[in-house]
Parts: structure tokens; sequence; C-alpha cells
């Protein structure tokens, strides 16, 4: 099992590179599950698989803490492994995809998410990847739903403040003990060579290892503002290319990690 965590400042374009790693990977083995760990979840539309997405798990956590009260002897972890099996794991083509959803709602959910982390972490090993779009603060890791991550890839645009979270991102993965193997820098949208250098020599100061710099792909605009997944961006495309590229290494690390 390999856990790749997509992170990075809000907009930088995790999502967009979250959806072609699900889909490159997933071409090559079916043994995938795509996690959803944004609140504001857009990974489904990316991958063109909205439609099949019934519930996300913090619907499913929201109904357990309504009846658990009422449910007597049941197993509660049963139980809710029982609902997220049967309603909250979308089986698309060639991977599947959960949602984490929203955050909890008032009230103390230490009982539910203590539960949830079980059945993820039991669900999490039927796979040989998992790949998640998570949101900057790295939620889900700091409130341990999800309490591993092997790579984390953190995106970055050209801005002062997306470097400063790749930072803070770098910092907290290391105070949570995520026990990661690596850490990984990907630019986005990156114009010029200057700008290049800027990331790499920043990389450098705080010990994290560049990936690529993908460029800025109007097609991927295009396909966004006409409400189709990023998934249909063509071969051609630099982008394409890159992400393909980024995804292959993934594989090869997974494969590393097995034959060791
Ligand atoms: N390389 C690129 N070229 C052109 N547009 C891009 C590129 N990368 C991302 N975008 C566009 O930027 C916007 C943000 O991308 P995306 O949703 O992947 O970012 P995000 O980091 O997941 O955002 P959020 O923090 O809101 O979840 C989208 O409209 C997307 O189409
Ligand atoms: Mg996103």
């Amino acid at each position: 099992m390999t856990v790749v965590a997509v992170t990075g400042k809000g907009g930088t374009g995790k999502t967009i590179l979250s959806a072609l790693l699900i889909h490159f990977i997933s071409q090559r083995t079916t043994s995938v599950l795509a996690v959803d760990a944004d609140p504001d979840s857009n990974l489904p539309d990316a991958l063109g698989v909205a439609e099949l997405v019934e519930k996300t798990l913090g619907d499913i956590r929201e109904v357990f803490q309504v009846s658990r009260d009422e449910m007597g002897s049941t197993n509660k972890e049963q139980w809710l492994e029982g609902k997220i099996y049967g309603e909250a794991i979308c089986e698309c083509d060639t991977f599947d995809l959960i949602v984490m959803g929203r955050p909890e709602g008032e009230g103390c959910y230490c009982y539910a998410n203590n539960l949830l982390r079980g059945v993820l972490r039991r669900l999490m090993r039927h796979y040989d990847y998992i790949i998640i779009d998570s949101e900057a603060g790295l939620e889900h890791f700091s409130r341990k739903t999800i309490d591993s991550a092997d790579y984390i890839i953190v995106v970055t645009d050209m801005s002062k403040k997306g470097l400063a979270t790749a930072k803070r991102i770098k910092e907290l993965s290391e105070e949570l003990d995520l026990g990661f193997k690596d850490i990984f820098l990907v630019g986005n949208r990156i114009a010029n060579k200057e700008a290049e250098d800027v990331i790499r020599r920043f990389a450098d100061e705080i010990g994290m290892k560049v990936l690529d710099f993908l460029p800025y792909d109007e097609t991927i605009a295009e396909l966004d503002l006409r409400g189709e997944p990023v998934i249909n961006l063509p071969e051609t495309s630099e982008y394409y290319q890159k992400a393909k590229k980024i995804a292959d290494m993934i594989v090869e690390l997974h494969a590393e990690s097995v034959t060791k």
C-alpha cells in the first residue's frame, strides 16, 4: 500500500494534479482508492464521476452520531463499516473513490472519529495506491482520521504564500509523525525560468525535493469552465505528459517498496 497525499495552498492546482495522477495510475492497476479529503469537494468532478457519489463519509458520521444511542447492542464499528462499504465507496471503472465530506457539526465526535479511523485504516489496506486530494491544513491528518502517508506532494504556484504554505506543511507533516518517506514540491502554472530558480532555491532551503514544474495550460482552464473532467486533457499537452511522469514515479516507488 502506497499512500500519496497531494496538498498545498488553496487554488494552487491540487485537485487537477490529483485527478490526473489517479487517472494515470489506475490505467496501470485497478487497485486505486481516490480520496477526496477537501470539504469543498471537487475531485469527483475533475474525474468525471460526480454523479456516482452517493454519500460522503461525513454524511455517514452524522447518521451514526444521531442514531448511535439507539443502536443498543449493535456492533457500532461493524455498522459503520457496513454503511461505508455500502454507501460511501464509489466504484468507478478503474478506481474506487471516497469523499470525506464536510467537517463534523457541534458536539463530541471523538467516538465516531475513533471508529472511523479504524474502518479507514482497514479499508486502505485493500488497495495498492491511495491518492488523497487534501486541503492545505492537512485537516484529516491533524485529526488523525487518516493517520499515515508515504509521500506528500505539495503543489505551489509562483506566490510567496504558496511557498510559505509548503514550508508550513513540511513542518506540520513532521510534527504529526505521519511516517512519510518523502515530501516533494511541484510548481504549477510556472511561467519562466526565474520562477523555477526561486522555487528550487526555496525547496533546497527547507529540505524538499522539486519533482517538476507544470506549465499554465489553457485547455485545463477551458475544460474547467465547460464543466468537463480534466482527465479529458489531450495527450499532446505538456501538463498531461508531466503529470504522467509523476504518476510513473509513484508507480516505481510503489514497486520498490513491494520488492524491499
Ligand atoms: N496548470 C494549470 N493551467 C491552467 N489552469 C490551471 C492549472 N492548474 C490549475 N488550474 C486551474 O486553477 C483552478 C484551481 O485548480 P484546482 O481546483 O486544481 O486547485 P486546488 O488547489 O485543488 O484548489 P482548492 O484549494 O480550491 O481545492 C482551477 O480552475 C483549475 O482549472
Ligand atoms: Mg481542490
